[in-house]
């Protein structure tokens, strides 16, 4: 398996597959895709595109002095879980973030996820929060 950059539409498929199965295409485009500095990662296996996440240069609203990157859409094929893609891209995000002296990488975590990003060193901030039609997140952050 490796990890590489990856263009906006090839994570399409995989957002719609994954995080908005039965949705329209449309609702796996975000705003923040057109941010200058939005990037996208993929893990592969055998040329096949098994995980996805993307990252944005957005401050969380409590830290609005901080470097903050905010990371979306993460998400792996269910075939693969569990064999460490998505552990490879959150280190893939956050080298590229490190080279880019960011002080603070932050998402949504649906509250399914939570136990994973804190595996990985993020810690929940506040209160957890339903978002309509996706139900209970934390926000959870990492200082770099
Ligand atoms: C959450 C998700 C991205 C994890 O991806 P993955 O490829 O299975 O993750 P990895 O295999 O790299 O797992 C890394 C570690 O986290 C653990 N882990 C994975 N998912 C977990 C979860 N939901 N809860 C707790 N631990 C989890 C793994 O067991 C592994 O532990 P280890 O290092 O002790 O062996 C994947 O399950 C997924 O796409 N879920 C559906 C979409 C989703 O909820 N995305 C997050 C939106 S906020």
């Amino acid at each position: 398996m490796n990890v590489c950059r990856i263009s906006v539409e090839e994570t399409w498929p995989v957002r719609n597959e994954i995080l908005r199965p039965g949705l329209p295409l449309a609702t796996c485009q975000f705003e923040e895709d057109s941010l200058p500095g939005a990037t996208h990662f993929g893990s592969f296996a055998e040329n096949e595109l098994t995980g996805i996440v993307s990252v944005y240069q957005i401050n969380p609203a409590h830290e609005a002095k901080a470097d903050g990157w905010q990371f979306r859409a993460m998400a792996t094929r269910e075939h693969v879980r569990g064999e460490g893609h998505g552990k490879a891209l959150i280190a893939a995000m956050e080298d590229f973030l490190l080279e880019r002296d960011a002080d603070l990488c932050w998402c949504n975590a649906r509250e399914s996820a939570s136990d994973f990003y804190h595996k990985l060193g993020y810690t929940r901030h506040g209160e957890i929060y339903d978002i309509a039609g996706v139900g209970p997140h934390w926000l959870m952050q990492k200082r770099l």
